[in-house]
């Protein structure tokens, strides 16, 4: 089929080149003429596994430009993918969206689906009709469906290709029709007997299920579950906090109750709180949207609440370990919002940096993708450094605050060795406590006891004794 995908954020640029590589005919249009040309000339502007090889091997089926004309007229699928950010009320600012389907009614001519694509609160997709309708497109010549994506940064191509579900919002069987030959090659399976398939990851579902709903349903199903899973991490973080007064340890608890298959065990991990473009922003949004609709969801304050005290505890554990910060220098492993991603869009690790940096402390950084996109937004105060080791080199302290494997797997006698006091704090929970210990590390973590080397003796609050 020939799509044409607007804008080529994480999303749009992740959809056009898997569509591509299914053997679709893509192009992908970005009001960014820098981006663009990037792409043209065969870069990725995000890191993301198996995107730059898939965008080559798709080379032939895909086109990139700025220019909607061409590219909306000869489509037969039109994805909206650009940002939909929050406003100061917390509330989803569709402008991109508006003013998307303003400029694609011109070439609104034959039949067409428009698919939402990006996040997007109910009732969208009725208003992206009203405006293609406003702006003089007959209403038999399109339909609008919500096609909502649940891609994670880092795994965007694995989660693509290999869904749990795919949902498609549609309200007549001629539009559910064209989305279903769209992600044929997935859900009848064929996919994955080509012989340049990428590997498969655990649990994959495979032939791709596929859900027709309602739009509206579509419209809720995504907003509902990023804030089901900020929910969920919410809530352990809380019973990590809760753990961490009473002495138990929050991996025996997690275990427990993850292996109720009612509860699973993924999206359990307590940490320094969720970040990145979605989960803070759609929590937010579907709390906005609830209130339109005359629901009063307080739940989702409580989720951003115990999300933002997370941070905080995290800081009172930093002084608790260290006393006093200013003057202090301290390594910090880790920017990005979460490991495997360049992106540090509402990166709980650079607002941790942000306020240490406020009460005075040195800090010396390391992260294997994130460090040019905090160069662009931090210049002072913090040096960049090119290894774990080298972060560690003289500091009073270690910070562990994105969950990059690459920091689970460090060298301990070497990094002992490295840092002026052996003191760890790991928002991340990537080593065991009494592994720590016995390399000599009084090492902290979230929803466990501290852990220190023998005849290192323990304060009551957790702390060790100077
Ligand atoms: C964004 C939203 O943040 C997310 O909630 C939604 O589900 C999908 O869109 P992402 O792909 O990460 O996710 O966004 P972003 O990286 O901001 O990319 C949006 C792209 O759209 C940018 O490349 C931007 O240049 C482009 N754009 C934006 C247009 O081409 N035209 C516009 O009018 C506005
Ligand atoms: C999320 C959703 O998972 C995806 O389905 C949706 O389409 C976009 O938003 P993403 O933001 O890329 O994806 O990352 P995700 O892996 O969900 O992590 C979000 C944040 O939660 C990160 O800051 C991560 O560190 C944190 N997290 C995740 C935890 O703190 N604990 C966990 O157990 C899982």
């Amino acid at each position: 089929m020939k799509v044409s995908i607007i804008g080529t954020g994480y999303v749009g640029l992740t959809t056009g080149v898997c569509l591509g590589y299914l053997g679709h005919k893509v192009t992908c249009i970005d009001s960014d003429q820098k981006k663009i040309e990037m792409l043209q000339a065969g870069k990725t502007p995000i890191y993301e596994p198996f995107l730059t090889e898939l965008m080559a091997a798709a080379q032939p089926n895909l086109q990139f430009c700025t220019e909607y004309a061409g590219a909306v007229k000869d489509a037969d699928v039109i994805f909206i993918a650009v940002g939909t950010p929050s406003t100061e009320q917390g509330e989803a600012d569709l402008s991109y969206v508006e003013s998307v389907a303003r400029q694609i009614t011109g070439g609104v001519e034959e039949y067409k689906v428009i698919v939402e694509k990006s996040t997007v609160p109910v009732y969208t997709s009725e208003w992206i009709r009203k405006i293609i309708l406003r702006n003089g497109a007959s209403p038999e010549s399109f339909d609008v469906a919500s096609n909502p994506e649940f891609l994670r940064e880092g795994t965007a191509v694995t989660d693509f290709l290999f869904p749990d579900r795919i949902v498609v919002g549609c309200d007549n069987d001629r539009c559910a029709a064209v989305l279903r030959e769209i992600y044929e090659p997935l859900t009848s399976g064929t996919y994955y007997k080509r012989a340049d398939a990428i590997p498969q990851p655990d649990r994959a579902s495979i032939p791709a299920p596929i859900i027709v709903t309602s739009t509206k349903s579509a419209e809720l199903i995504k907003h509902a579950s990023n804030a089901f899973l900020a929910m969920k991490i919410s809530f352990i973080n809380a019973v990590a906090s809760m753990c961490e007064s009473v002495g138990a340890s929050v991996n025996q608890v997690c275990h427990g109750i993850g292996t109720d298959s009612r509860i699973g065990p993924r999206f359990l991990n307590p940490g320094i709180g969720y970040g990145g473009s979605c989960f803070p922003k759609d929590v937010m949004a579907f709390r906005a949207v609830a209130r339109e609709c005359g629901y009063d969801f307080r739940l989702l304050d409580e989720v951003m609440r115990i999300n933002e005290d997370q941070r905080h505890r995290f800081l009172r554990k930093v002084r608790s370990a260290l006393w006093t910060l200013r003057g202090k220098h301290l390594g910090v492993l880790g920017l990005a919002f979460k490991g495997g991603t360049d992106d540090i869009r509402e990166s709980p690790a650079i607002l941790i940096v942000q306020s240490l940096l406020q009460e005075g402390c040195k800090i010396t950084a390391y992260d294997p993708a994130a460090m040019e996109r905090t160069r662009e937004v931090m210049n002072s105060g913090i040096k960049f450094v090119n290894s774990a080791y080298e972060a560690a080199t003289g500091a009073d302290a270690l910070l562990i605050l994105t969950e990059w494997e690459e920091f689970a797997n460090l060298d301990l006698n070497r990094l002992n060795n490295e840092l002026k006091y052996p003191i760890v704090i790991d928002g991340r929970n990537l080593y065991d406590p009494e592994v720590m210990a016995a390399n000599g590390f009084t090492y902290y973590s979230v929803g466990r006891a501290a852990s220190h080397p023998e005849g290192v003796p323990a304060l009551k609050n957790g702390t060790h004794k100077a």
